[in-house]
């Protein structure tokens, strides 16, 4: 049976993962494969139910590790339930978010030691980890600037309101997330496809589509 391909987005805020991730989807089931799409924190009932924990207001106030292994859980049912049995059916699986979140994010956002973070990984989920990992980068004050437009724009603020916990941190934690992307990005060049989403929507969505169909191309049987 072939593999498929396991697709992560990473990116801070405003940085215009949704957009591309569905155009991407669009795409490869254009040319006739098989795309799961999700997302993290949750992805499977169970792991929409600790997402509402997480990024809810009414989810309460986390102390670090205990947010590490809330997201941790949620990862390991939707890692062992949705992905692995959507890859091993051959299909391309498109994550919006994945562990590298977690490690910008908690570890180089909030202060958790790295050493933590790679023991729990390999611990709860075997340290698996994406194929292909698109970080769409972009200065924070822009990205803030565009995610308080789409706010702004939209008439569905509720969600946007309601999931605003990671969003309401100051502009040095969205610099410090994005250097720790870069980070991250650099210490797994094979992995990371690292994309300026200053450019135009068109210009990133045909340099992500040419890396994921190069990717399929080199490895992947799907
Ligand atoms: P989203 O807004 O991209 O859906 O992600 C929800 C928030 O959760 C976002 O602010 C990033 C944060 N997050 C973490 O802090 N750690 C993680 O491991 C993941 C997956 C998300």
């Amino acid at each position: 049976m072939s593999k498929g391909l396991f697709i992560s987005f990473e990116g801070g805020e405003g940085a215009g993962k949704t957009t591309q991730i569905q155009t991407l989807k669009t795409r490869l089931e254009d040319a006739g494969h098989h795309v799961l799409l999700t997302r993290e924190p949750g992805g499977t009932p169970e792991a929409e139910k600790v997402r509402d924990l997480l990024v809810k207001r009414e989810g309460g106030n986390w102390d670090g590790m205990s947010e590490l292994l809330l997201f941790y859980a949620a990862r390991r049912h939707h890692v062992e339930t949705l992905i692995k049995p959507a890859l091993a059916e051959g299909k391309i699986v498109i994550c919006d978010r994945f562990s590298d979140s977690t490690q910008a994010y908690q570890c180089y956002g909030h202060g958790i030691g790295h050493d933590v973070f790679k023991k729990i990984d390999a611990l709860v989920i075997d340290s698996f980890k994406p194929d292909i990992t698109f970080l769409l980068d972009v200065p924070v004050d822009v990205g803030l600037k565009r995610s308080k437009r789409v706010n702004d724009d939209t008439k569905v603020l509720s969600e946007a309101e309601i999931e605003d916990r990671f969003e309401r941190l100051d502009s040095s934690f969205h610099e410090k997330l994005r250097q720790g992307f870069l980070t991250i990005a650099k210490d797994n060049s094979a992995r990371f496809c690292v994309i300026d989403a200053l450019q135009s929507r068109d210009d990133i969505s045909a340099a992500i589509q040419n890396a994921a169909l190069n990717a399929l191309k080199a490895g992947a049987d799907v």
